[in-house]
């Protein structure tokens, strides 16, 4: 049985905190299951981390219900959402037709989509046909450019006051999360206060009543990339290269493949066609 969004408020209700974590392939999804994690994101951060790209914005709702069908393959007990892609969602009925996809063939329980009050109709309406939403505000990334960058968000009073009625919208429009990105702790603090539906927070401080991070970060894969509000609990990236040119190495000098490593035939087979042909 998966992660139910009852499961997730009576949490917020226990003051139980609970980590989440990204997921994107077999891999991240069969890892996520094993630590035990209550909900996977299959965050179009996908787009950075697994295709290379410097934003969000080319992800598409193909690339999204790919991943999220070997992710929901992959899980057993995680809830999983799925990052509706960038103006997917542009209107209430695209949000219909862009999650459906992601449930039907992608495999989800839940989607999650950007934006404070704008967003409250569509959330409405999914939520109506009985779709779970997860809101996100603070930094989101698909609006990088109108916000100017990959900034930290409601800084200043008219900024922290929208950011506190966004939250309150989304909630009260059906959602039953809500990640907040780089938003200062206090203020993020203040929201998880105000709100009965769990905060998530990425960037946001300890008093969220949830954490979110992209795995790939906290394994530290990247070495040119590591952001402030995640902790490096490995080094994946320098260690898998250390591994790598070990193994280019034994190729070159003959040491791989070893016996270990090889195969056998029979001798007299060998014998047989050394003869030549009969
Ligand atoms: O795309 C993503 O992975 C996300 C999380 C960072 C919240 O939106």
């Amino acid at each position: 049985m998966r992660t139910t969004t009852r499961t997730l408020l009576e949490m917020k209700a226990r003051g139980e905190r609970f980590a989440t974590l990204t997921a994107y392939d077999a891999v991240t999804a069969r890892l996520a299951e094993a630590v035990g994690v209550p909900l996977v994101l299959v965050g179009d951060s996908l787009g950075m981390v697994v295709q290379g790209q410097e934003t969000t914005i080319p992800v598409t709702l193909n690339d999204m219900v790919y991943h999220t069908s070997i992710v929901s393959r992959c899980t057993e007990h995680a809830m999983v959402v799925a990052d509706l892609p960038f103006m997917t969602y542009a209107t209430p009925e695209r949000a219909i037709d862009s999650a459906t996809r992601c449930l039907q063939d992608g495999g989800a329980q839940a989607i999650k989509l950007e934006g404070g009050l704008a967003m409250v109709p569509t959330i409405q309406r999914l939520t109506a046909a009985g779709i779970p939403v997860m809101g996100h505000i603070g930094l989101t990334p698909q609006s990088v450019h109108q916000l100017g960058g990959f900034k930290v968000q409601g800084k200043s009073l008219d900024d922290a006051r929208r950011l506190l009625e966004d939250a309150a919208a989304i909630e009260q429009a059906g959602a039953f999360s809500i990640v907040l990105e780089c938003v200062p702790a206090a203020l993020a603090q203040r929201i998880t206060a105000e709100l009965t539906i769990p905060t998530i927070g990425i960037g946001a401080g300890p008093g969220c009543d949830a954490q979110i991070q992209v795995t790939h970060d906290l394994l530290g894969w990247f070495s040119d990339f590591s952001p402030k509000h995640a902790r490096r609990y490995e080094e994946l990236g320098s260690r898998a290269a250390e591994a790598l040119e070990a193994y280019v190495s034994d190729v070159t000098s003959g040491s791989f493949p070893g016996k270990e490593n090889s195969y056998t035939i029979d001798p007299s087979v060998l014998e047989q066609l050394e003869k030549g042909p009969e």
